[in-house]
């Protein structure tokens, strides 16, 4: 099929399967089967494969007992909504927000408030006033680099500042991030976890990094939450895969990790270039978006009134599937927002993709 009539998906963050190093993989597999069959083949204490909690334990300095692997990062999310948050509890999320995790806090009980992001993050003196005028949260969900859906990254006065407003207020910052290693060009910023790691339930998965395929994430929690999370872990699953887990850490400990991270960067680099360069030559007019450095999305705004259904819907007319902004919103809105993930597309089809976009736009707004 040429590739004017085939359809574009700019649906989920997915890796594209050329990401995938499965080749490393298979010799992983069988070595792990080969050296540790004994353990890896048999039931284990919740928390995960004892060498990859200590490897990641190493990397947070904090003790194996905090480190807790799961079934890809999303379902420790579940968890920890479920042993923190009781029905009415508040939560307070970036706007918007991980469409997934809102779902889970919103299946807990929390009612959900979020704060606004520019493209320089959310107005920390918001969340503060919210705080002082008594709305109280039990946790606070950020994914700080390279936020799903927008790209953004917080800056580091704001990090700091929310760090202090969790001390102070004594509210969990949940920081989810998945994205973080995957910066193509600039600066890291330190973590929250950096910056207070008994106030900050850090979590991040080997999904994007290796492959979502293995389901292989991880929290690392303060003490008391890490138990808590332990024995819920426990009673749901016994464990998850020793096996997925082991593979991981062979493929760390030979030292492909860091390779296949600067493979990814540049695989994807070029794919966010082509994103912002096409934006920019077809979408100037139509909307703005955040310029993003690294990870899997740009989120767009579209500057006019549209709904969703109609943006949609003429997108499928040109054989483009878009996910649905409202998805991402939590206090209504977003017909307007169009995520684009641009990690699973070829530079060819991310033009053609924008090309289609900005058809779709265009005749909506001559409508
Ligand atoms: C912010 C964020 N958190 C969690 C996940 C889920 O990751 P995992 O595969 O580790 O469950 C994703 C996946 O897209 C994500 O974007």
């Amino acid at each position: 099929m040429i590739m004017s009539e085939s359809i574009i998906k700019f649906t989920r963050g997915v890796p594209p399967p050329e990401s995938f190093p499965t080749q490393e993989l298979i010799e992983c597999s069988s070595n792990v089967l080969t050296k540790h069959s004994s353990v890896v083949l048999q039931y284990g204490p919740s928390g995960g494969f004892p060498p990859l909690r200590n490897l990641i334990a190493n990397q947070c300095d904090v003790e194996d007992n905090r480190v807790i692997l799961g079934q890809g990062s999303l379902q420790l999310v579940d968890f920890l909504a479920r042993i923190i948050l009781n029905p009415g509890d508040l939560a307070y999320v970036e706007n918007p927000s991980y469409d997934r995790t809102v779902t889970l806090l919103r299946r807990a009980g929390a009612n959900i408030i979020g704060f606004t992001l520019g493209q320089n993050g959310y107005d920390i003196h918001e969340v503060e006033s919210r705080l002082k005028k008594g709305d109280r949260p039990k946790i606070f969900y950020s994914i700080p680099d390279f936020q799903n859906p927008s790209g953004v990254v917080i800056p580091l006065e704001t990090r700091q500042r929310l760090v202090e407003l969790a001390q102070a207020y004594g509210f969990w910052i949940m920081e989810d991030t998945p994205y973080r290693r995957l910066r193509y060009t600039g600066q890291e910023i330190p973590t929250m976890f950096d910056l207070a790691p008994d106030r900050v339930i850090r979590m991040s998965s080997y999904s994007k990094l290796i492959s979502p395929g293995l389901r292989v994430g991880y929290v690392v929690a303060p003490p008391a939450v890490a138990g808590r999370l332990l024995k819920y872990a426990e009673d749901t699953y016994i464990n998850c895969s020793y096996f997925n887990q082991a593979i991981v850490y062979d493929y760390i400990e030979r030292g492909w990790l860091e390779k296949n991270i600067s493979r990814l960067k540049n695989l994807y680099e070029p794919r966010l270039n082509t994103i912002l360069k096409c934006l920019n030559q077809e979408m100037a007019q139509f909307g703005v978006w955040h310029k993003p450095k690294g990870g899997f999305f740009v989120g767009l705004m579209l500057n006019q009134e549209v709904k969703a259904d109609e943006l949609l819907a003429g997108a499928h007319k040109e054989g483009l599937v878009l996910s649905d902004g409202r998805g991402f919103f939590v206090n209504g809105g977003g017909d307007q927002f169009v995520r684009l993930p641009f990690c699973a597309l070829t530079p060819d089809e991310i033009q053609e993709g924008i090309n289609r976009l900005a058809k779709v736009v265009r005749s909506l707004h001559t409508n």
